[in-house]
């Protein structure tokens, strides 16, 4: 990092900054007038994906210049210091290799003198033996049942990607097995999740890399409980337990037979870790075969994003994009919107994985950021989020560029549903980019008083993204793609993308205001916080 000068003096900023002014404010409409082959020229089609991202509000000079910007933050030796198992998470002195987890088998990474990938199919084969038995119903609980319900208890990292997986890739699963999710504190999530369960058919994953949050302990002691109410011995736990940690210790500490824990690594960020061990349920869900075939999709991606030159590298590209809305048009949210239920998810998945990555304001030499990082993620599936919030974005103030996400072939065919969906796709990219001039809503016949309120302006930015069909291979590509960006964008803004201090003081705070609540020492903290816990203390005895 010490060979990059700090990114508002890169030239290729400054020349970005001077463009900005230049191309703010022309319209897509222009840009696709004065380019009949732009639609078809600024695409990409590799991979099995479809990318258009033509309804950018960007010109051949933008993108040149955000090439260079990528040069000149030395993206390329970047992407080469990760796939090389440098120590890029520079705060918490760690490589950041969630590309081993799909590296294939006979290939070597090199980390602290040892090839982890060896390690990374060991831990493949032994999930791959234990789902089967799980799924072929020979592993049997502690009074001879077989397992049909699967409970993952795990939070952040340790939830989001096996319940977004699960979500995704539940046309592929195995029908007779029931899986659940439970990671808040609140203990409705556990309550709800388990209130039909049988404890003699069901099967507790506790995911927790460190062994050691609140959240998913408290979670995993109420389970064990649970499970004992009824079952009565606690050898019965080794049948309806397993972890999936890098804490060998705090697993045993727990009563967990290590022999029934699957492990991964230091290198392998919660974020990123859905394809790790933490993806135990999606692989008992959708079996080993089918969870291989979404790492081969990942693998694909990831040799795409090492070996691809920037112009046809679509996390760069997409990347790149990203940072041209955020720090020039001061854009400060990206809408995802998946046009196929079952990514329902996704959106929430990658709130922890852009936000959490990229949600800091020192840089990695240790200065506060005089730009902006990380923007907001949120979205939801489409057609519903069209009834619901895309009013503000075709007409309300603020810009807010679009990723929308499609697949041609319905994994359920039904009727004119698929082409219905799909005309809904197409139709807001286009109305997004072109809107609705007054001139045409005149044309119309309406009203003069009513044309300013029936007039769209248009000009709002979306990148299209059409697949053949949702299966494990293409959600491997579309994850990876994802944490590429992440990774793009983070070495721009020369943040460190794989720490989170940000979340560790409201988890000191809560310890103590714990305490305080039960009484156990006196509330100490601003007026505000103190008469919150004074007022919850009387409306809790009431
Ligand atoms: O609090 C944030 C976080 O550390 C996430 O990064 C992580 O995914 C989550 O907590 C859960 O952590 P663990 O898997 O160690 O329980």
């Amino acid at each position: 990092m010490s060979n990059t000068s700090p990114l508002t003096s890169l030239p290729a900023w400054r020349a970005l900054e001077s463009h900005f002014a230049k191309v703010q404010k022309v319209h897509l409409r222009d840009l696709f007038a004065q380019d009949a082959q732009r639609g078809t020229r600024l695409v990409l089609d590799c991979l099995g994906i479809y990318f258009d991202y033509s309804k950018n509000r960007i010109t051949d000079e933008t993108l040149k210049l955000l090439f260079q910007l990528a040069r000149e933050s030395h993206l390329r030796e970047r992407i080469d210091g990760m796939f090389a198992g440098e120590k890029i998470n520079i705060t918490e002195n760690r490589a950041v290799l969630h590309i081993a987890l799909r590296t294939p088998r006979g290939k070597s990474i090199i980390v602290d003198g040892e090839d982890v990938v060896p390690q990374v199919h060991a831990v493949l084969d032994k999930m791959s033996v234990f789902a089967e038995k799980i799924r072929g119903g020979s592993w049997l609980g502690h009074t001879g049942k077989a397992i049909r319900n699967i409970v993952n208890v795990g939070i952040g990292g340790s939830d989001l990607g096996p319940v977004m997986a699960y979500e995704a890739l539940r046309h592929f699963s195995q029908r007779n097995l029931i899986f659940r999710f439970v990671s808040n504190i609140d203990g409705t999530d556990f309550v709800e999740a388990t209130r039909d369960l049988e404890p003699e058919e069901t099967l507790f994953i506790i995911s927790s890399k460190t062994f050691t949050t609140q959240e998913t302990m408290t979670n995993a002691h109420t389970a064990r409980e649970w499970a004992l109410r009824k079952l009565k011995d606690p050898v019965a736990i080794a049948k309806h337990f397993v972890a999936v940690s890098t804490n060998a210790e705090k697993v045993s500490a727990f009563g967990i037979d290590t022999a029934n824990m699957f492990g991964f690594w230091d290198w392998v960020g919660g974020r990123y870790s859905m394809d790790s061990a933490i993806g135990l349920s999606t692989m008992i869900a959708i079996g080993p075969d089918s969870f291989r075939d979404m790492l081969a999709g990942f693998h694909e991606m990831d040799e795409h994003f090492r070996t691809t030159p920037f112009e046809q590298n679509m996390p760069v590209l997409m990347g790149l994009l990203g940072v041209w809305y955020n720090c020039f048009f001061r854009a400060q949210t990206v809408a995802v919107l998946p046009y196929e239920q079952y990514l329902k998810r996704f959106p929430a998945y990658l709130q922890q994985l852009t936000m959490e990555s990229n949600g800091k304001s020192i840089t990695l030499s240790g200065k506060p950021v005089d730009y902006e990082t990380g923007p907001i993620y949120w979205g939801e599936p489409g057609t519903n989020g069209q009834h619901s919030f895309y009013q503000l974005i075709h007409q309300g103030t603020k810009l807010i560029p679009c990723d929308i996400i499609a697949f041609a072939q319905a994994l359920n065919p039904l009727g004119r549903h698929r082409d219905m969906l799909l005309a809904n796709t197409l139709a807001q990219a286009e109305a997004l980019a072109f809107g609705k001039t007054s001139e045409q809503v005149k044309a119309e016949g309406t009203p003069e008083w009513l044309v300013p309120h029936r007039t769209f302006e248009g000009n709002r930015p979306t990148n299209v993204l059409l697949l053949e069909r949702l299966t494990p291979n293409s959600l491997g590509k579309l994850i990876a793609l994802y944490e590429h960006i992440v990774f793009t964008q983070g070495v721009i803004w020369q943040i460190d993308s794989f720490d989170q201090w940000g979340v560790e003081l409201g988890k000191v705070l809560a310890q103590k205001i714990l305490a305080e609540l039960e009484n156990k020492s006196e509330p100490m903290h601003d007026s505000s916080t103190n008469s919150l816990i004074a007022r919850y203390q009387k409306l809790k005895e009431k």
